[in-house]
């Protein structure tokens, strides 16, 4: 059997990089690299640090307009899959790159399978929802994280025989990596105490409008004057700050996005994290670190309802009040002590699904 993986962006590569050994042991496989991510901290780092093979093909897509962009996904993975002849396409998420992978493969008559089925925001103006939509109702092999997922994709109409509760990888590669993570310099490279600092990151679409991102931007610099603040700034976020004239306030440390292993050994230490992106909030779960997201919503429930992250929304006013009540020490303790219900074992279930 032949199986080909679709990845292009650093969330892909990361919850896909523990499926990848065990799919080149069961399969003949082929690696598909979108180019939608490639810059190297963005990229090829995380081929490095999680010794990934090279892919077989790159697309070079790189950034444009999103139909452009899926354009050129759809036009260039097609002779790919045409000579490949895979029996299954797997992709992962909620990327431009895996919603193209999938309608590609699925105009194909290929099955595909999608990892991360089922995780809905309900919230249509996010371009990763309607990615998200697309894969599942094209997809054959609905691999869901969670029960929540499950009941979504049901809801929906799927058929259950599609859908199999496999869990979550990115919590596998959190294991994996975890005490390598621990021998990371990040903390002193960045001058900063264990357990004395937050780490923040966001690039959603939705919050780095001229409308939403100038006012938290100001609530987080005024965040800054009481807590050290770590920006893992992301490339999205950068431009948009230049595009509408926003200065980083000064009391912000601003760092360039950090490879994996720093990621995780920084969040380890920190205080809390403030985060939009959803791939953090489960990594900060498996490592027991409480989490400000910094939406109205989120895909990734379990970690709200097991009463270790909180929604602190992305306004001025929700984020300054979220963060005062929930950054006192009684508060972060209480979150910091929830039970996080942290499974591993995802991505053999995965792969074990795709071989049936
Ligand atoms: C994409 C995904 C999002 C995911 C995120 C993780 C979609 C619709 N969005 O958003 O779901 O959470 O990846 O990072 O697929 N850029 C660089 N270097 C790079 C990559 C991007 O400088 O290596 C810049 C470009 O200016 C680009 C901007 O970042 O315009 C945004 O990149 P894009 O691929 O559109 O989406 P992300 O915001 O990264």
């Amino acid at each position: 059997k032949t199986v080909v993986t679709v990845l292009g962006t650093r969330p892909e590569i990361i919850k896909l990089s523990p499926l990848i050994p065990l799919l080149r042991e069961r399969f003949r496989h082929i690696l598909v690299h979108s180019g939608q991510h490639y810059s190297f901290e963005m990229d090829a780092v995380f081929f490095e640090e999680l010794g990934l093979p090279a892919p077989d093909y790159t697309l070079g897509v790189g950034s444009a307009l999103h139909g452009e962009q899926t354009a050129r996904m759809l036009s260039r993975l097609e002779p790919i899959l045409l000579e490949t002849k895979p029996d299954m396409v797997l992709v992962q998420g909620d990327t431009n790159t895996a919603m193209a992978g999938g309608l590609c493969a699925a105009k194909l008559n290929i099955p595909v399978a999608h990892l991360e089925s089922g995780g809905r925001s309900f919230n249509r103006q996010m371009p990763e929802e309607l990615n998200r939509i697309i894969l599942d109702h094209i997809a054959t092999l609905l691999l869901a994280a969670d029960e929540t997922a499950e009941r979504n994709l049901l809801a929906e109409g799927l058929p259950p025989e599609r859908i199999r509760m496999v869990g979550s990888s990115v919590i596998d590669a959190v294991a994996r990596n975890r005490q390598h993570a621990r021998r990371s310099t990040i903390v002193q490279r960045l001058e900063v105490t264990p357990g004395d600092y937050l780490v923040l990151t966001l690039h959603r679409s939705e919050n780095t409008t001229p409308a939403v991102l100038p006012g938290m931007i100001r609530a987080l610099g005024e965040l800054a004057e009481e807590h050290t603040i770590v920006f893992l700034l992301h490339p999205r976020t950068a431009a948009a700050m230049r595009s509408y004239g926003i200065v980083m306030p000064r009391n912000i440390r601003v760092s360039e996005p950090l490879g994996y292993l720093d990621t995780l050994c920084l969040v380890e230490q920190a205080r809390a994290l403030l985060t939009d992106s959803g791939g953090l909030q489960e990594e900060a779960g498996a490592l027991g670190t409480p989490t400000l997201i910094l939406r109205n919503e989120t895909e990734w429930r379990y970690l709200v309802d097991a009463g270790m992250h909180v929604l602190v929304g992305n306004t001025y006013e929700s984020i300054l009040s979220g963060a005062r009540r929930w950054l006192q020490p009684a508060a972060l303790a209480r979150l910091r002590s929830a039970p996080a219900p942290i499974r591993t074992g995802a991505s053999e279930r995965a792969v074990a699904a795709m071989v049936d």
